[in-house]
This record gives C-alpha cells, sequence and structure tokens, in this order.
C-alpha cells in the first residue's frame, strides 16, 4: 500500500518543495550543482555536436588520416586546471553547507526529540514532555523572531536505518549504539512526509514517517493531549480485561494501565495517528482488528505475532484500542 492510500492525501516529498531551515540550503546547493553540470553538459555537448556535423566525411573525400597533432600544453593545462578548479568550487561550498548545518546551536526554545528506530517503525520521544508515540512526529513551526526549530537525537535498537522528511533536512543514517543529530526548522504548517532510507529488512519500505508541523497553539494543544493518560472509557472495560489479559502488555505501553511493554509502539493515544504499521493500513477499527488478528495480513514480517484471539475476544479489545484516543 502507498503513502497516498495510507494517508487519504497525495504527497511527493520532494527536495526542491523545502519549508525548513536545512532543506533550503540543501535546495540552494543543489541548484548551483546542476547549474554548474548543466553548463559542463552544454558546452561538452556543444563541441562534439559541432565536432561531427563540421568534420564529418564528406562525398568525395579520399578518407584519409586529417592532419595528426601530437601535443598541445595550452589545452592539456585547460582541461586539468578547469575542471580541478570546478571541483574545488564545488567541494568548499558544500563544506560550508555542512558546517553552517552541523555546527547550528539549539536555541532556548529548541524542540529535543528522540527518534528510534526499529524493524520496522519509529518510535518518537519528547524526554523534556513526557510523551513517547510512533510514526507521526509533531513538531511546532518556527519563525524569525522566535525561533522553535526542532533537534532530533537518532538512535536505533536493531540495524541501520535513516532519516530522511526531504523537505525538512538532509538525510542521516540511523546506526545502531550512536547517537545522532540533526534538526529542522519547519516554516509552514502541514504534514510532511519521509520515509526509511536505508535498506533494513523485509519491511524496509514499511516504515514511514509524517511529520505534522503545528501552528504554535496547535502544537501546545497536541502536547496536553499526548501528555494525558489514557482514557478509561466503562464501556469498553472489557476489552482493556483482554489486553492485560493477553500478551499485550508485554511489549505496549498504555500509560495509566499496568501496560508497559517496551518493544512495540507505545498505545497511550493510538487513535491520534493516521496510520497503523508505520503507513502501511489506515488506521480505521476494521484495519485495527485485522491488524491484532494477524499483523502479517496486513505487513508481512511484522515482528508482532498473531495473538490467536477468539472472535468475541477481538471485538472486545478493538473496542477497547478505539478509546485510545
Ligand atoms: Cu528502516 Cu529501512
Amino acid at each position: 500500500m502507498n503513502v497516498t492510500t495510507a494517508l487519504g492525501a497525495p504527497s511527493t516529498p520532494s527536495i526542491f518543495a523545502p519549508v525548513s531551515t536545512p532543506a533550503f540550503a540543501i535546495r540552494d546547493l543543489s541548484f548551483l550543482v546542476l547549474a554548474i553540470v548543466t553548463f559542463i553538459f552544454v558546452v561538452v555537448a556543444g563541441v562534439m555536436l559541432y565536432a561531427i556535423v563540421r568534420y564529418r566525411r564528406r562525398p568525395g573525400e579520399d578518407g584519409g588520416d586529417p592532419p595528426q597533432v601530437y601535443g598541445s600544453t595550452q589545452i592539456e593545462l585547460a582541461w586539468t586546471v578547469v575542471p580541478f578548479l570546478i571541483v574545488i568550487v564545488l567541494f568548499l561550498t558544500t563544506t560550508r553547507y555542512i558546517f553552517a548545518i552541523e555546527r547550528h546551536a539549539a536555541p532556548p526554545d529548541a524542540v529535543e526529540v528522540t527518534v528510534v528506530g526499529n524493524q520496522w517503525w519509529w518510535e518518537i520521544r519528547y524526554p523534556q514532555l513526557g510523551i513517547v508515540t510512533a510514526n507521526e512526529l509533531h513538531v511546532p513551526v518556527s519563525d524569525e523572531a522566535r525561533p522553535t526549530p526542532t533537534f532530533i537525537t537518532l538512535e536505533s535498537v536493531d540495524v541501520i536505518h535513516s532519516f530522511w522528511v526531504p523537505q525538512l533536512a538532509g538525510k542521516m543514517d540511523v546506526v545502531p549504539g550512536q547517537r545522532n543529530r540533526m534538526w529542522v526548522e519547519p516554516r509552514t504548517p502541514g504534514t510532511y512526509v519521509g520515509q526509511c532510507a536505508e535498506f533494513c529488512g523485509l519491511q524496509h519500505a514499511g516504515m514511514l514517517l509524517t511529520v505534522t508541523v503545528h501552528s504554535p497553539d496547535d502544537f501546545v494543544r497536541w502536547v496536553a493531549a499526548q501528555q494525558a493518560v489514557a482514557a478509561d472509557v466503562p464501556a469498553a472495560r472489557a476489552g482493556r480485561e483482554v489486553f492485560t489479559a493477553v500478551a499485550c502488555i508485554n511489549c505496549h505501553t498504555v500509560r495509566g494501565t499496568p501496560a508497559n511493554g517496551v518493544f512495540g509502539p507505545d498505545l497511550t493515544h493510538l487513535m491520534s495517528r493516521a496510520t497503523l504499521g508505520a503507513g502501511v493500513a489506515a488506521n480505521t477499527p476494521e484495519n485495527l482488528r485485522a491488524w491484532v488478528n494477524d499483523p502479517a495480513s496486513l505487513k508481512p514480517g511484522a515482528l508482532m505475532p498473531a495473538m490467536k484471539l477468539s472472535n468475541d475476544q477481538l471485538d472486545k479489545l478493538v473496542a477497547y484500542l478505539a478509546t485510545l484516543r
């Protein structure tokens, strides 16, 4: 299933449609490189075309060798020095951009997020805010007057993944045993799509990442909603009993209940997320039922086991999960 289906909206992430500070720099640099290589292409192809046409064999020619020229210091210097200078320009400009992005210090209002790559989903933690969620990163929009960029620490629990949201920033590998840092500073509210960009196993393609950029007020509301403990709806207690009685709680956390597992995504506010299984399906009760019954039916290779529940247990459990807003 593709991004368009699961999210209900088309999205074409492009580095040429940036909305965030590091991504603006990457677009500018890309245009510079494109301009230089286009110029080289036009010159080389132009000279080649000229030579092909101007010196083609004409009727009545004897077919002998053209005049032979051996060595020309001027020409050899030109085709050595000019490319060398071009490489120096590309190298220095790229280095300048890389250092400018890497050395950017976090301002006081920066939001700190830790994103953990898992086979095959993203855990998203806000250590300062006490929030844990999955696959859908929420950040505030940033403005010139009061910058609120988001600084992201990248970790992996298993293999190498890669974090890439093309409209927000460059690509950064997510390496086990290493903490990589990057930052985004979006200027326009909206939802931006990313994807794991390093082959990490069977469901590498099933590691969708969305970033929702909120206005400051909306972000405060989102934080407050996520900080709340899980809803406890009396009508769904039977389902909650199923949840705590079977193995769900070994892997999942639902804050406010005994469930405190950490191997799978935090489900405290499961229904606030748009997709299931890191983007493989829209988060609807029908899909949720299919997922709990047999995750592999939606995501072959998913590490969550089929729970082998009866239909009655499934109904109750899904009714409970649907209350976790
Ligand atoms: Cu994770 Cu590819």
